[in-house]
């Protein structure tokens, strides 16, 4: 199994070093800043005496590195800075990605992808698109990780163990995600059941800007611990075969009434990547805000169809 992840700043390089140490496969980091993928994955590589582990791992200035992978995840973009929208990034991450997919196409027509690039519903539909990959080869993580900042909120504030809850975020990546209380479980009660309403007010919100809150503290760049952690639960999921059901942006043609666009959904994720998206049961709200939610994307997609 060959794992390719290209651009090696702080999500692409901690990526690397999770998917190298959980043996997922052989790794190879990518990026054009010359000399950054190579020291980096000597540096990783230089872990493993001290870890115990022969995992394999190595980094190249050269796109071409990636031929023959069967995961390619793409974080290669300028990441947001303060009070930047993930939406401000779009012309410049499309022109970026405009490049690396057809690379990838290329290189590797038999790969699945992994978007983590920002706008990120966006990135995902447009790599999509410009790859002409089919759409279960094609995705983005970003509601898996406004799901594990959901759920750690909500174990902060209420005082329970992280792993009794299951969160649930469907929706774009951004200002417009939706975490849904009334799906959303701490063992076996829902979050409408368990908690008052103000309190559920402030978890969501809070969860809706914690992207945000963590670029705002660290001042340059944008979050990468737990976006590193989610995009490694999904690639383990794959190479695993665990028909797990993650969050992740994927192409709607009709689920949930909504047509070709890519926005995050549950989906269970095997061997062929997404195997199968999952309709939640939403309520009449949570349906229309599910569809304002997918039209904040459709808007902004008019801006970068003529680059595809
Ligand atoms: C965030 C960026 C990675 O949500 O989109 O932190």
């Amino acid at each position: 199994m060959k794992i390719s992840v290209i651009g090696a700043g702080n999500v692409g390089s901690l990526t690397a070093m999770r998917l190298a140490q959980a043996c997922l496969g052989d790794i190879m980091l990518v990026d054009i800043a010359k000399g950054l993928a190579l020291g980096k994955s000597l540096d990783l590589e230089d872990a493993r005496w001290i870890l115990n582990s022969d995992y394999n791992i190595k980094g190249t200035e050269d796109i071409g590195g990636i031929k023959g992978s069967d995961i390619v995840v793409i974080t290669a973009g300028l990441a947001r800075k303060p009070g930047m929208s993930r939406e401000d990034l779009l012309l410049k991450n499309s022109q970026i990605l405009k490049e690396v997919s057809l690379n990838v196409k290329s290189l590797c027509p038999g790969a699945i992808v992994i978007v983590v690039t920002n706008p990120l519903d966006l990135m995902t539909y447009f790599v999509l698109k410009v790859t002409g990959f089919d759409k279960g080869r094609v995705f983005g993580m970003g509601i898996s990780l406004d799901a594990a900042r959901f759920a750690n909120i909500i174990a902060n504030e209420f005082s329970v163990s992280v792993k009794d809850v299951e969160a649930v975020v469907i929706g774009a990546h951004g200002e417009a995600m939706l975490p849904l209380p009334g799906q959303t479980k701490i063992k076996g009660l829902t979050l409408n059941e368990f908690a008052d309403k103000d309190k559920i007010e402030l978890v969501v919100n809070k969860t809706v800007k914690r992207g945000a809150e963590i670029v705002a503290a660290l001042g340059t760049g944008s979050a990468f611990f737990a976006p590193s952690a989610a995009v490694a639960q999904m690639v383990r999921a794959m190479v695993r075969g665990e028909e797990k059901v993650i969050g992740a942006c994927a192409y709607l043609d009709g689920e949930y009434g909504i047509k070709d666009i890519c926005i995050g959904v549950p989906c269970r994720l095997g061997k062929n990547g997404i195997e199968e998206i999952i309709e939640l049961n939403l309520n009449s709200e949570e349906a229309a805000r599910f569809k304002e939610s997918a039209n904040s994307i459709g808007q902004l997609l008019k801006g970068i169809l003529c680059m595809i």
